[in-house]
């Protein structure tokens, strides 16, 4: 959503602000702004509807003064225009705010300010707190009271960075609720704030996550961070150990395909010191259940959103099979909607690379609030939001900063410490013997070089794609563990390439799906030579007698299939269990290879956003 950068120190602000903004235009934005103050209390706003290059040709002369703040928008209230980007400033122009969330209150807050005479001019939500800021400040407190009650009476999830004029060397964070980040990063005589890590990465390390109530006032100097009460809290800055250089797309065209090809190295990362054959154990340092803990488990929920879910899918059969637990799985944001019935013998495991994905934070704390139940998250970055919520108990995915908008590494990375985590509860409950944990294990172990190989073959998904881009409607189908895969190939798809795809189990297809296979209509068939292998092959001899076109991923040496199909994917042979980690990079390369035929924007797909913080 929303991308926030601030900054205070003694290089001038306008740069800097410009450089992170480009580096969060991954989050996905449609306008952004600028807002900087000069040492004479002069404040200079650039802002622009369309991208940030219109935004950067519009200001003629960089703005002079070394504190500011920064945005890209991505519109939930309000047109895209000029006017409704940010930053937002009160009637006096006395305070500049950036936001990321959204005021669910805003028309009445609108109408509290009009009946004291303040009139807003844009027609965004965000608008009424610059306005509040003011208004308060105007009837007597200081802006640090000010901004403490403008927080209070917005209701929501909102991060705000705000600037004022009566305080020219300080920055003012605050954050409410889940949705919106916000990261402070500790400079020498200079701090940065940003909505995401990337933005801070090239200029620190060290960083504090601001949690949900929290308050921080921040100078070149450091910061001081008050909580809801406003009692003071410690600052307790954490050093991450993210390579700023991992944050560039090097050699890669798109950050996407990058991401596509590091897999080998984020799959051994993740499970890198975690899976041991001798003996056969796993180890999770973040998870604080001992055996005892985990052997009084009844049942496991996995939850997700998007790629999380269908990652989340496929966990359940890991937890049925490998931990030897009942198991499902759900939609975090219909999980919360449809009021559950748990208890404190279900293990809540949460899937969220940004861990700030607002659906899944929400159904995290509906757990946390109502069950007490004992949660997990699977993450990828460090110190995030739903590590707060489970009070640090993560399996972190080690794959750095994912910055294509359509999660690749982070979805395998995924599989990977959810099988991990399997493996481990199996092994507590006695599910899984000596023999049968060390061929478990063994198989995860080989998965790095199983990817390495499926990407070795990726000019021949060129290729494909350069056939049947102009596709307008595709269908993805398999059986079992397969089955997500089928979906998440089909959400890739529509996600980068916008061609219009579903994913079904193919068992499904007679029922209803088959009335729309044509030759126009590619139908992607996960069909290795698994348990069920036969049916698979059944239900792509319908699609065939239909004239449908067939792109077989199947296991290699299948020459029967290969012969069959248009275009054929060799999997190198693996255990059923880690085979999804095999059809995922299928999937991901069909999506990424047909999006760049039809020359789509892969690394930010229209409409979509990075981090997911609205509901
Ligand atoms: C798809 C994709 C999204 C995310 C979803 C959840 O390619 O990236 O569907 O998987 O928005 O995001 P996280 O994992 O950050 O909670």
């Amino acid at each position: 959503m929303c991308g926030i950068i601030g900054y205070v120190g003694s290089q001038a602000a306008g740069p800097i602000l410009l450089e992170g903004l480009h580096r969060l235009e991954y989050r996905g934005y449609d306008s952004s702004g600028i807002a900087v103050l000069n040492h004479a209390g002069v404040l200079a706003i650039h802002k622009r509807a369309g991208k940030l290059a219109d935004l950067t040709a519009s200001i003629e002369e960089s703005p002079d003064g070394c504190i500011g703040l920064g945005h890209t928008r991505w519109a939930t209230h309000g047109a895209v225009t000029d006017r409704n980007a940010h930053p937002h400033t009160s009637s006096a122009s006395d305070v500049v705010v950036v936001h990321n969330g959204i005021v669910e209150n805003f028309r009445e807050l609108r109408s509290r300010l009009q009946r004291s005479g303040i009139e807003t001019v844009t027609q965004t939500d965000t608008e009424v707190i610059p306005q509040l800021i003011s208004l308060y400040q105007q009837e007597g407190g200081d802006f640090l009271t000010a901004l403490r009650r403008t927080m209070a009476v917005l209701h929501g999830g909102n991060a705000i960075v705000a600037l004022t004029q009566a305080r020219p060397d300080h920055l003012y964070v605050a954050r409410n609720g889940h949705a919106g980040g916000v990261v402070l990063g500790f400079g020498e005589g200079e701090m940065f704030v940003a909505s995401d890590l990337p933005a801070l990465l090239p200029h620190t390390t060290r960083i504090r996550h601001l949690a949900d109530g929290e308050i921080a006032a921040v100078t070149a100097e450091g910061a001081r961070i008050w909580d809801r009460s406003g009692a003071t809290v410690p600052l307790e800055p954490l050093q991450v150990d993210l390579d700023p250089v991992a944050a560039m797309k090097g050699q890669y065209r798109h950050f996407m395909l990058k991401e596509i090809m590091e897999q080998p190295r984020t799959l051994s990362d993740t499970i890198r010191g975690r899976a041991r054959i001798d003996p056969p154990s796993v180890e999770l340092a973040d998870l604080p259940m001992d055996d005892e803990a985990l052997r009084a488990l009844r049942r496991v929920l996995i939850v997700g959103m998007g790629s999380s879910l269908h990652a989340a899918m496929i966990g359940r059969t890991y937890m049925e099979r490998l931990a030897g637990i009942p198991a499902d799985f759900d939609n975090a944001s219909e999980f919360r909607s449809r009021e559950p019935l748990l208890g404190p013998e279900t293990l809540v495991v949460s899937i969220s690379q940004s861990g700030e994905t607002v659906d899944t934070l929400a159904a995290m704390q509906h757990v946390a609030e109502i069950w007490k139940a004992p949660q997990v998250t699977v993450c990828n970055v460090e110190g995030a939001q739903s590590t707060r919520i489970t009070d640090g108990a993560a399996i972190y995915l080690r794959c750095g900063p994912e910055v294509g908008v359509a999660s690749t590494k982070c979805f395998t990375a995924s599989l990977a410490a959810l099988y991990l985590l399997a493996c481990r509860i199996g092994i507590a409950r006695g599910h899984l013997d000596g023999p049968t944990a060390e061929h478990a294990i063994e198989c995860l172990l080989a998965t790095p070089s199983i990817v390495d190989r499926m990407l070795e073959q990726r000019e021949a998904y060129e290729a494909l794609a350069a056939r049947f881009a102009e596709a307008e409607h595709m269908l993805y189908i398999a059986r079992g563990i397969q089955y997500p895969i089928a979906m998440e190939g089909a959400l890739k798809c529509k996600e980068i390439s916008y061609i219009h795809a579903e994913g079904y189990p193919a068992g499904e297809l007679k029922h209803g799906p088959i009335a729309l296979i044509d030759r126009r209509v590619p139908v992607v068939a996960i069909a290795l030579r698994d348990a069920l292998y036969e049916k698979l092959v059944s239900n792509i001899q319908q699609v065939q007698a239909r004239g449908g076109t067939v792109f077989a991923i199947g296991s290699e040496g299948d020459e029967q299939l290969a012969a069959g199909a248009a275009f054929f994917a060799p999997v190198p042979e693996s255990d059923p269990l880690v085979a999804p980690l095999a059809t995922a990079i299928s999937a991901q390369l069909i999506a990424y290879y047909l999006a760049l035929a039809r020359g789509a924007d892969i690394d930010q797909p229209r409409h979509l956003a990075k981090t997911v913080t609205v509901e």
